[in-house]
């Protein structure tokens, strides 16, 4: 090295284990690019839980669940949003944002339960069910937000479902289009639900069959943490179900031995540093979406200012209404019981 070529930064403490010696060097002097460009830029990224150990610890300014990633994109100052996720997640940003710059860094990072909806559904599924109000998880198009009365994330259903029915006066609602978070909700809340044959690719390959393996495998110590949007036999044969922020929460809180998440693999790589005392079984389904955002397509993404998502203004008007709602109802409590009380 010469005397003017700057050092590269050291392997972070958070990616030992995770990033070899050999990848580091590569993935360095993105890192370095990415945090000078959102200064140039006056950028903000935005990361869900779910990215690559080297997006989460090294270049998000914010990381969290859907329902974190929307209130904080309302909070945003920045003049551009990089949105380290997949495209609902950029569109509800942009719905928020309207005259800010939002940046997908891969515009083919999708959601198989955000394509498993139309509006066209929503208009046909409101004739078939008049009266009653339409709530739609936040993974869907802005198309079909702004078809619905509300939204809602696995972090906050029970809560959205519970208010909205009350405000109605209705004993039941619609919940569109994940048929395994309906059937999760359904069984916490006393309102019926009337749901969609949508599902999450990554989450409806668990089964309850997995989950007794591997407890049979690692002892009685194994805490399971399922997330919502699995089937509701594996949801029934966790310890505790809840948004990937209330997995975080109830790993601080609980401090498990060993736990298996069962959820996509990132998640429990993000974990590791910020639970030194918690042993991650690694037993987990990647999502193929959430893995097409790198760091050199944040990179590129933030030299270019491409691609930027853009909702027609009247679209955008419409599912912001359910957006808002959602978030005015705020965060439910988690959809299981914790361990000790069940
Ligand atoms: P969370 O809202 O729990 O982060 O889930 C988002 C998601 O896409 C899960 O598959
Ligand atoms: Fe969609 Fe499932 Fe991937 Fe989440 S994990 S983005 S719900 S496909």
């Amino acid at each position: 090295m010469n005397a003017e070529t700057p050092a590269l930064p050291v392997l972070p403490a958070a990616l030992e284990g995770l990033i070899t010696a050999t990848e580091w060097p590569q993935l360095a002097p993105l890192v370095a690019e990415i945090n000078r460009l959102k200064i140039d830029r006056d950028a903000v990224i935005l990361a869900h839980n779910y990215m690559r150990p080297e997006i989460f610890h090294c270049v998000a300014d914010i990381t969290g669940d859907s329902l974190a990633l929307a209130q904080k994109a309302v909070e945003a100052t920045a003049s551009v949003i990089v949105m380290a996720g997949v495209h609902f997640m950029a569109e509800t940003a942009k719905v928020l944002n309207p005259d800010k710059v939002v940046l997908m860094p891969d515009l083919q990072a999708g959601c198989s339960l955000a394509e498993a909806i139309t509006a066209d559904d929503v208009r046909r599924l409101k004739a078939e069910h008049p009266g009653l109000p339409v709530v739609v998880y936040v993974n869907t198009s802005a198309e079909v937000k702004a078809e619905a009365d509300v939204c809602c994330t696995s972090g906050n259903a029970v809560q959205v479902v519970e208010s909205i029915c009350a405000e109605w006066g209705v004993d039941r609602c619609l919940l569109l289009p994940d048929r395994y978070l309906a059937e999760n909700i359904a069984a916490q809340t006393r309102y019926g639900i009337i749901s969609f044959p949508g599902a999450c690719e990554v989450h409806e390959l668990y089964t309850p069959e997995d989950i007794a393996d591997i407890r049979d495998s690692f002892g009685d110590d194994l805490v399971v943490i399922a997330h919502p949007e699995c089937p509701r036999p594996v949801v029934e044969a966790a310890d505790f179900a809840g948004s990937t922020a209330q997995m975080i929460d109830f790993i601080r809180d609980q401090s498990p031995a060993r736990v298996l998440l069962v959820t996509e693999c990132s998640m429990g790589e993000n974990l590791m540093a910020s639970a030194p005392q918690t042993e991650f079984i690694r037993a987990c389904n990647m999502c193929p979406h959430m893995k097409r955002i790198t760091l050199e397509k944040i990179r590129d993404s933030l030299l270019t200012l491409d691609p930027q998502i853009t909702v027609d203004p009247a679209i955008a008007h419409k599912a912001r209404l359910s957006v808002d709602r959602m978030l005015a109802c705020g965060r439910n409590t988690p959809i299981a019981p914790e361990p000790e009380a069940r």
